[in-house]
């Protein structure tokens, strides 16, 4: 049982039921009925939302526990998910046949993080799009969730170092945000934002 097993093992949805605000920002990037990677997708809400607007949604995560919850998820509000069990660290997923890569929260160890951006990216076919928000280094002033412990977290100008040889930069912000997703997701916080594009073939 992994440590998100056990989070995710309390009743209820750690980060709510409802997506992160900005993937609803900007979803609308993503061409209709588009096959969608998520990455440490835990409990759902992301992949719900977006097979709720139509697209097939691929979750995957190393927590069986928030798997479960996640389908669980997508029976209650009468949608399909697919999902997988795999470890980010090691996992490859099958380059270009995806339109979408939702990286919402997803904190890997800075020795690993590089090498796995890079193989989530290269599942975009072209045209495809990278949508990332995650915690700061400087959320480790607030109080609003998040990994306490900096190796985990990631400045623009990392996600920029993972994602420029192989994306466009379309979209990319550091700054301050007040979130509002579930208890374990509150208050002001201090987040990395960052949309990308694989070129066109
Ligand atoms: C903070 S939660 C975010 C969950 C979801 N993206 C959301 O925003 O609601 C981080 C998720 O990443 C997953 N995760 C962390 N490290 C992982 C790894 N090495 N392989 C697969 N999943 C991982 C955890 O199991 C957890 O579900």
């Amino acid at each position: 049982m992994t440590t998100w097993d056990q989070r995710f093992s309390q009743p209820g949805y750690k980060y709510g039921t409802e997506p992160n605000r900005f993937l609803v920002e900007q979803e609308s990037r993503l061409p209709p009925g588009s096959r969608v990677l998520l990455p440490g997708d835990g409990e759902g809400r992301n992949s719900v939302w977006l097979a709720e607007r139509g697209h097939q949604v691929l979750a995957v995560d190393n927590s069986q526990v928030g798997l479960d919850k996640a389908l669980a998820l997508a029976s209650t509000r009468g949608v399909t998910i697919t999902t997988l069990n795999v470890d980010l660290a090691a996992w490859t997923p099958p380059a270009a046949t995806c339109s979408g890569v939702v990286l919402i929260y997803v904190h890997l160890p800075g020795a690993i993080r590089t090498e796995a951006h890079r193989r989530l990216a290269r599942s975009l076919a072209p045209g495809g799009w990278l949508i990332l928000e995650s915690f700061h280094p400087r959320q480790l002033g607030y109080q609003s969730g998040g990994p306490r412990d900096a190796d985990m977290l990631c400045d623009l100008a990392g996600v920029r170092a993972d994602f420029s040889p192989l994306l466009e930069e379309v979209l990319a912000w550091e700054g301050e945000v007040v979130l509002d997703e579930g208890e374990g997701h509150r208050g002001p916080a201090f987040v990395t934002r960052y949309v990308g594009r694989m070129p066109a073939a």
